[in-house]
């Protein structure tokens, strides 16, 4: 798919911009602190439903504002769309699909897909767990719109589910009725998201290796598996991972009354990620890390592409000139056939007559 425009309105330091897109690359260059990776934000919304940087929805209206808008123009394999949001000071925000007002975040997800690569994601193999399963989820969600809608749930039988263990009467009879329903829900919803992380889990092994080996002519091989919370084997059935969780939470309830909050469920859920067999966030070197950092992210492209018949929309904020030569140079042959939005500062590395330039100089295009 490819994105035709962007407009932003009062959204952090742009005033009121459209931008326009080609295929191929795109190159956003200017200055630090300019307003690159604004735009690349006013993005990426909408295919997370929420900024990928800011933790309140609010730090995207532009100082003395009080509201901002992105409206995204596409084009897909079945046609032309566009999607918009409104972002207030003091009230949820609205998402719009054809100008039509969404009633969940979630019914736009999927909608518009993109491949988002931050300089951060390259500590993705050393980071804590939860990196990787936002990595996961926010792979999945644009491929799955149950995928969305059962976190949301998860999320607040957790909630839920942890204030009734904090309660001083957790012990009490009527009490632990309540959490026995609460837990009978949770197993049903993490069976589901687990075989459906386990099935993804497969393809991105399957796709890095391929990456990994072009990168480093396949003297090493890489592998990643699924670290699921429930510990059984890769072929455990649906209802298996609902029976062993249910278990855990029944054999565990005096721990977790103690604890005040559920210890078990695919929020503890990881990536087990090797070279050669040894664990890589510890033994492999930060050069290896970064290659497959890199795959991981090429090979959400292709997964995406695979379940939706087009590539997605790849955005890379600044990302080229942390990566040598070889890397770089790797990056730009493999994706520049498709859509690609790049930031940066220098714009003098990009030598071929093909790409389309956009200067950005204190939120205005010039
Ligand atoms: N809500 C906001 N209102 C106005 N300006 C903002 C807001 N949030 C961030 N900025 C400004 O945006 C600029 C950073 O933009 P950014 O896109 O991160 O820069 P870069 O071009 O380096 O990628 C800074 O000057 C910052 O002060
Ligand atoms: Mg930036």
């Amino acid at each position: 798919m490819i994105i035709k425009s962007i407009e932003l309105i009062d959204f952090r330091n742009i005033e009121n911009e459209k931008i326009e897109f080609k295929e191929g690359v795109n190159v956003i260059y200017g200055d630090n602190a300019q307003g690159k990776t604004n735009i690349l934000e006013g993005i990426y919304l909408f295919a997370r439903g929420k900024s990928f940087r800011a933790s309140k929805d609010k730090e995207l209206i532009k100082f003395g504002k009080n509201r901002a808008y992105s409206l995204l123009k596409y084009e897909n394999n079945s046609g032309k769309g566009s999607l918009g949001v409104e972002i207030s000071l003091n009230k949820p925000k609205s998402f719009y699909r054809n100008n039509i007002k969404a009633s969940k975040t979630s019914e736009i997800i999927g909608e518009f897909r993109g491949v988002l690569f931050c300089p951060s994601h390259l500590g993705i193999i050393s980071d804590s767990p939860s990196v990787r399963r936002s990595f996961l989820d926010v792979a999945i969600s644009q491929l799955r719109p149950i995928y969305i809608k059962l976190l949301s749930k998860y999320n607040n039988y957790i909630t839920n589910r942890n204030a009734v263990l904090k309660r001083e009467d957790a012990n009490e009879d009527k009490i632990r009725e309540l959490m026995d329903i609460y837990s009978e829900e949770l197993s049903l919803i993490c069976a589901e998201i687990s075989v459906i992380r386990e099935e993804y889990i497969k393809k991105l092994d399957f796709w890095v290796k391929r990456f990994f080996e072009e990168m480093t002519d396949g003297k090493e091989i890489p592998e990643i598996t699924y670290d699921a919370n429930h510990s059984l084997n890769e072929n455990a059935t649906k209802e298996e991972i609902r029976q062993k969780y249910l278990n855990l939470y029944l054999e565990n309830r005096e721990r977790e009354i103690k604890y005040g909050s559920t210890l078990y469920g695919i929020h503890k859920d990881d990536l087990k990620i090797t070279v050669n067999g040894k664990e890589a966030r510890l033994y492999a070197s930060q050069g290896q890390q970064r290659s497959l950092a890199l795959s991981m992210k090429m090979a959400e492209g292709e997964i995406s592409r695979e379940f939706t018949g087009e590539y997605p929309v790849f955005l890379l904020d600044d990302v080229l000139s942390e990566l040598d030569e070889k890397r770089k140079n790797y990056v730009m042959s493999t994706i520049d056939k498709r859509q690609v939005i790049i930031t940066t500062c220098e714009p003098s590395v990009f030598k071929s007559n093909n790409e389309s330039f956009i200067k950005i100089k204190e939120g205005k295009r010039v």
